[in-house]
């Protein structure tokens, strides 16, 4: 890590990527599109963002022909003043690809989101920014796995039980130095999420506490389980 990237604070980018389909869920639009207790889920996850302390640049990930915040499917989504909105691509590493391209420059900071971990509370973002300003190459927030985890050849058969107390599920927003998380993809390597690039390139991932709020919408099930928790909060 240079100087450079950790100089004094200039602002905070959110990349937000909302271009997958939702193949697990099933529904009949794109998953960040799918409504959540009266709005869309990407609509809850840029309300969050958009409340964030130092936020300077923000930019969506939306599917091909999903472009246009005033589009049918953006119905209850309130784009926030100086958002911007890219394409996505054909899997998750490429969309933030396209999504960190678009980032304002004079940020320092870079937070990358799953639009489907829609009800991620403000208070993760900001332990994120506040790892990555006081040093971190890279900070994912993560929580402690509860089950016994095995691994398995191709058979099922298995071959360990690593130690739980050592493993970590992890979540978003992940955050990095902008320009570090840039040079991590510009290598246009495919990874499940951004800490693993910037991992690979040997540089130090630091996990902060995650929250259980932050899961991910992924099947049927869990939009159920989000719907109902939008419906027993007090604002939606
Ligand atoms: N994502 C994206 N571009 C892709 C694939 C995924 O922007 N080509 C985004 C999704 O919109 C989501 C996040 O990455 O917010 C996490 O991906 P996942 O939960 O796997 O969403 P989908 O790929 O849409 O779902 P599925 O894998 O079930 O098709
Ligand atoms: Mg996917």
């Amino acid at each position: 890590m240079t100087d450079d990237a950790h100089a004094a604070p200039r602002g905070v980018g959110v990349v937000v990527v909302a271009a997958g389909s939702g193949q697990r869920l099933g529904a009949d639009v794109p998953k960040a599109f799918v409504d959540v207790g009266g709005r869309p889920m990407l609509g809850h996850a840029l309300a969050t963002a958009a409340a964030l302390p130092g936020l300077r640049s923000l930019v969506v990930v939306a599917p091909a022909g999903m472009g246009d915040p005033a589009g049918a499917g953006w119905r209850g989504v309130e784009p926030p003043p100086a958002l911007r909105v890219v394409e996505g691509a054909a899997d998750r590493s490429g969309s933030v690809a396209a999504g960190l391209a678009a980032v304002d420059d004079g940020c320092d900071v870079v937070l990358v989101h799953d639009a489907a971990r829609c009800l991620t509370p403000l208070a993760v973002f900001e332990r994120v920014v506040a790892a990555v300003r006081a040093g971190a190459d890279g900070v994912v927030p993560g929580l402690a796995v509860v089950d016994t985890v095995k691994t398995v050849d191709a058979g099922g058969f298995v071959t360990g039980t690593p130690d739980r107390a050592g493993l970590r599920a992890v979540q978003t927003p992940q955050g990095f130095p902008l320009a570090l998380l840039r040079a991590a993809h510009a290598s246009g390597q495919v990874a499940t999420d951004d800490a693993a690039l910037v991992e690979r390139t040997g540089h130090r991932v630091l996990v902060v506490e995650g929250d259980a709020l932050a899961f991910k919408v992924t099947t049927p099930e869990d939009l159920e389980r989000a719907t109902r928790l939008v419906a027993g909060r007090d604002h939606p």
